[in-house]
């Protein structure tokens, strides 16, 4: 599982944020389509729907890919990071637009927000690196800052429940039982896009012992489901604070 400090490490020191971050064109070629397209669709359909018009906050933002279309459609935006020099190269690139007010986090506290404040909770590439103490201390936080009615899209890592509880036997085998837990719960043989050993079942029960509502899960969108975030197994859910 990627930790709080190989966050720290990887995403403020080692990464080279090509194209400012606006990395993603091997997701939209494993799902044949243009990565403007993907991107454009993602925002069209599961970001601007619920930032528009909000108070909202993004956990994450490395150089600003969503945020950009954050401060497009929002009333005003929040950024929490735990690398401060994501949040300093956001400020340079985007000044106060919408107020924005970042905060340095060590882990998941966002405790300048203040309660029942905001409308819409964002994160995309974040979660799916995250292990479960920092992803449920995160839903706690959503459930504390929204308001009633309010509500969240957080992308995260999607390996099915099954194929998770298998982990203590292949364990056990060492290098080639390494392998097999990825092939099963990622279909991949190399490569396992440092996602964290979490399920869509997982995530939600998550997400409702912290009083959220789960609303809907999914890894694909568009007219003809053309879009997804299945190379590594990812999955989108959807949460909303109850009234
Ligand atoms: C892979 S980058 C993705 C950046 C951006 N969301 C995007 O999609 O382009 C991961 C981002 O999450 C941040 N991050 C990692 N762990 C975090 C945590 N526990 N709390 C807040 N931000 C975190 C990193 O510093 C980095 O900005």
């Amino acid at each position: 599982m990627p930790t709080t400090e190989w966050n720290r490490k990887i995403w403020g020191e080692k990464h080279t944020w090509d194209h400012n971050g606006d990395e993603w064109e091997w997701m939209a070629a494993h799902c044949r389509q243009p990565y403007a397209a993907w991107k454009g669709s993602l925002v069209d359909t599961l970001l601007a729907p619920g930032a528009t018009g909000c108070d909202v906050l993004e956990i994450g933002p490395g150089r600003g890919r969503w945020t950009e279309h954050l401060l497009e459609h929002a009333r005003t935006v929040w950024i929490v990071d735990i690398n401060q020099n994501c949040l300093d190269h956001c400020r340079e690139r985007f000044g106060d637009r919408r107020g924005l007010r970042t905060h340095h986090t060590s882990d998941c506290g966002m405790e300048p927000v203040p309660d029942a404040s905001l409308g819409f909770v964002w994160s995309f590439d974040v979660f799916v690196h995250l292990d479960e103490d920092v992803i449920t201390g995160y839903l706690d936080e959503i459930a504390r800052i929204l308001e009633p009615g309010g509500s969240a899209v957080i992308h995260h890592a999607g390996k099915p429940d099954w194929t998770l509880r298998l982990a203590p036997l292949t364990r056990r085998a060492g290098r080639p039982g390494k392998v097999v837990q990825r092939w099963v719960s990622q279909r991949r043989w190399r490569d396992d896009g440092n996602r964290s050993d979490v399920s869509p079942r997982a995530f939600a029960d998550w997400a409702r012992a912290a009083g959220l509502r789960v609303t809907r899960q999914r890894d694909s969108w568009g007219d003809r489901g053309q879009y997804d975030v299945t190379k590594y197994r990812d999955c989108i859910t959807l949460l909303e604070k109850p009234a």
